[in-house]
């Protein structure tokens, strides 16, 4: 359902919303089908799917180009794409930036940091936001934020100020628990917790990670697939079915009726073969 209203109502029933993140449309097929609330198409992509060194090499084209993807895989999903690094330096570049995502696909787009007035901006061009709070890959170090009373007095004012400008959600990444449940009680956007506790109204994984096919496994992390050990096994056994000759078959390709073949034989090869 890509209705916006839903997860306010959620958060309000106490129903936990279920985000993953998708980077083409298999991966988005199969969440929807699944039933997934929410579909993220992070800039997690750099990294995961693209072999990038960092997220701040994700461009805005290459967030859009996912997005399609995304979105063809899963037309009726909620889709939020992320504002990759420095595509949001100033209101103008914000909304342009916004603007290209929707046109990719995108319900929402999500961006880090607290930018309460872009917030505002995006608003009124008609452009849904979802925050990003905790540890923010486009910022800061990996670790967790809002250990100490003023990294955790700042990223609650900062939840309240975009909750103010009127985000509809925000994600909270790699905090204490009993800090995002503070600010999952003060706000009226929808928490979406990875790494900050079960008292968020939602949680998001990296669809890699919880696939195992991603190069690390994280401590937030839950494994329900050893995809990439599966993906190990395959392209290794089709490789000794190809030295063995034992792939292809006949089972796996056509023939030609016999007296096409001799036609072909004795009136074409005889010249050109
Ligand atoms: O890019 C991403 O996948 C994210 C999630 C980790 C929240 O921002």
């Amino acid at each position: 359902m890509r209705s916006l209203a839903r997860f306010a109502e959620m958060k309000r029933h106490g129903e936990k919303i279920a985000m993953l993140t998708a980077y083409d449309a298999p991966q988005a097929r199969a969440q929807q089908q699944a039933g997934i609330d929410v579909i993220l198409v992070g800039d997690s992509v750099g990294v995961n799917i693209l072999g990038y060194a960092s997220e701040r090499e994700v461009t805005l084209a290459d967030m859009a180009h996912h997005t399609r993807a995304v979105r063809r895989g899963a037309p009726d999903t909620f889709v939020i794409a992320d504002m990759p690094f420095a595509t949001y330096d100033s209101p103008e570049q914000a909304v342009a930036s916004a603007k290209f995502l929707q046109q990719a696909g995108a319900d929402a787009v999500k961006f880090e940091g607290a930018h309460p007035e872009l917030v505002q901006v995006l608003a009124t061009a008609g452009v849904p936001v979802c925050g990003h709070l905790g540890y923010e890959p486009q910022h800061c170090e990996r670790r967790v934020h809002g250990k100490t009373f003023e990294e955790a007095a700042k990223i609650f004012a900062d939840a309240k100020a975009l909750d103010a400008a009127g985000v509809f959600m925000l994600v909270i990444e790699l905090a204490p628990a009993e800090l995002a449940a503070a600010v999952t009680r003060a706000i009226k956007a929808a928490t979406i917790g990875i790494g900050a506790g079960p008292h968020n109204d939602g949680q998001v994984l990296v669809f890699p990670d919880v696939l195992g096919y991603a190069e690390k496994n994280f401590r937030h992390n839950r494994r329900y697939a050893e995809v990439g050990a599966t993906m190990r096994t395959a392209a290794a056994a089709y490789l000794l079915d190809v030295k063995a000759k034992d792939f292809p078959t006949m089972a796996n390709c056509s023939a030609m009726p016999a007296e096409v073949f001799a036609q072909f034989e004795a009136e074409f090869m005889e010249k050109h073969g």
